[in-house]
């Protein structure tokens, strides 16, 4: 039975005192959960976050990285600089990087392999637009990203890659995909990597659903065969309601 791995994106919010506070109230109410619970941060929160974090079962991760080692990249960071003050995870290839920032599935397959090569755990976010599902071309996206980012990886690393499948249009919208929907993207996801790194590797891997997941929708999704969690954005920014998706199974 694969664990169930549910991770908060705070992405452009919350200030260091924010982060301490919400810290406090959210460990309280999480800390008897069997699911893992990682909570996504801005860089200039990472350190009061793990700082505050401690002695609680919540890990924390960054929402991007360089894929350089180090050098002439004016306000980039690296995966060694995330690593050096304890962050465990990092999101790579967010669907607003890729759209705001440039981020290609070249760039997200190489800082894949920086993230490892530094003992980080990525989660790799795979995803289709409006216009491409309503081509049809919902699963052919998904998947081709999912190969592109996971070129060249060896199967263990595979294994310990956590993908979220976020539907463009469901992020932040307030729509979701139904939970049958999104469990059929994910069969789809889970079925190239096993075509590539085979049965074990696809049966372990650690596949998440993101797009407006709230409390009152997680455990819908949270209990398909095949979605392992959750990515959430706005719904994490609230302690009560970010645990209330966490204790989806309470
Ligand atoms: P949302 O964002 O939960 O606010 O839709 C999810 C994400 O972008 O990771």
């Amino acid at each position: 039975m694969r664990r169930k791995v549910i991770a908060g994106n705070w992405k452009m919010n919350m200030l260091p005192n924010e982060t301490i506070e919400y810290i406090e109230k959210f460990s309280k109410l999480v800390k008897d959960t069997k699911n893992e619970v990682i909570l996504c941060v801005p860089y200039t929160d990472l350190f009061y976050a793990l700082m505050n974090a401690q002695d609680t079962n919540i890990k924390i991760g960054a929402q991007n990285m360089h894929f350089a080692e180090k050098g002439a990249y004016t306000g980039e960071i690296s995966a060694q600089m995330l690593k050096s003050i304890g962050v465990e995870y990092v999101i790579i290839g967010h669907s607003e990087r890729r759209q705001y920032f440039a981020e290609t599935d070249e760039s997200v397959n190489k800082k894949i392999k920086a993230a490892f090569s530094n003992g980080l755990k990525p989660i790799v976010c795979v995803g289709e637009t409006l216009e491409q599902r309503e081509s049809g071309l919902t699963e052919k996206i998904i998947t081709m990203q999912t190969k592109l980012a996971l070129e060249g990886l060896e199967e263990e690393q595979v294994k310990n890659t956590i993908i979220a499948y976020e539907p463009i249009w469901a992020i932040g919208t307030g729509e979701t995909a139904t939970a049958q929907d999104a469990n059929e993207s994910i069969k789809a996801i889970r079925g190239e990597v096993r075509k590539n790194y085979g049965e074990d590797v696809a049966d372990n891997i650690i596949i998440q659903y993101g797009g407006s997941v709230k409390s009152s929708n997680a455990k819908e999704l949270f209990e398909t065969s095949d979605i392992d969690g959750g990515l959430v954005g706005g719904a994490s920014l609230l302690p009560e309601e970010f645990a209330k998706i966490v204790n989806y199974d309470e």
